[in-house]
């Protein structure tokens, strides 16, 4: 059983008739779209507000009608992935480099939902390095600052040069061992000078579409 196929799926139970919706980026979310794309099809008046330029194509291939942020002030429901998610409903994410835009849209939605497979649902967050979207500019800098907060920073590589994000930025994975108090943490990055976002989503998603490789789904709500 494909378990992000599952959740993904799943999920397109809250997309109602006349929502704007905010469309996430990464391979389990990528179902979701799929099917809305479908749904579309047959006719739901939907507009999507894509996360990532990779959602943006797909979108686009699939006849979504798409709106910007530019236009809008409140998004009924975005749907999204996660790197990892703890009980407290507390996220890391942009294991896919789009994690400025998805905040930037989670922000602003009414309601937010995660789908991901089982093995990220963690009683804590940090085993996944956690991503941080930093300007070009000193960012040898931001990097130092970042790791006085007790990580070791990584610059992220695309085929053996700096991967660039849709914001024309650098990401440092940050390695924690485990991070303890996220919201602390999220405050604490983001008052560093040359940090532009980081991937902890604290107090955004409310519901979590979480599928089994048994076959089953779980959908917890906070
Ligand atoms: C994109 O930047 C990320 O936040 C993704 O939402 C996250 O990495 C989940 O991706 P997958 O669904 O591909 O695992």
């Amino acid at each position: 059983m494909d378990a992000k196929k599952l959740a993904g799926e799943k999920a397109v139970e809250f997309v109602k008739n006349d929502m704007i919706i905010g469309l996430g980026t990464g391979s389990t979310v990528y179902w979701t779209i799929l099917k809305i794309g479908e749904l579309a099809k047959q006719g739901l008046n939907i507009k999507g507000v894509p996360t990532s330029k990779q959602t943006e194509q797909l979108a686009n291939e699939l006849g979504i009608p798409l709106v910007t942020l530019s236009s809008i002030h409140q998004i009924d429901l975005t749907i999204d992935g996660a790197d990892e998610a703890n009980p407290e409903f507390e996220l890391i994410k942009g294991g896919g480099g789009a994690l400025l835009r998805e905040k930037m849209v989670a922000s602003i939605s009414k309601r937010l939902v995660i789908v991901m497979d089982e093995t990220k649902y963690v009683a804590k967050l940090g085993g996944f390095p956690l991503p941080v979207e930093i300007t070009q500019f000193g960012w040898e800098m931001t990097s130092r600052q970042i790791s006085a907060l007790g990580c070791e920073p990584l610059l992220r590589q695309k085929d053996s040069i700096p991967y660039i994000t849709d914001n024309g930025n650098y990401i440092l994975d940050c390695h924690f061992d485990e991070i303890k108090d996220a919201h602390k943490l999220n405050q604490a990055l983001n008052m560093i000078p040359g940090v532009v976002e980081n991937g902890l989503f604290v107090n955004m998603a409310d519901t979590m579409v979480i599928g089994k490789k048994d076959g089953n789904v779980d959908i917890l709500y906070k």
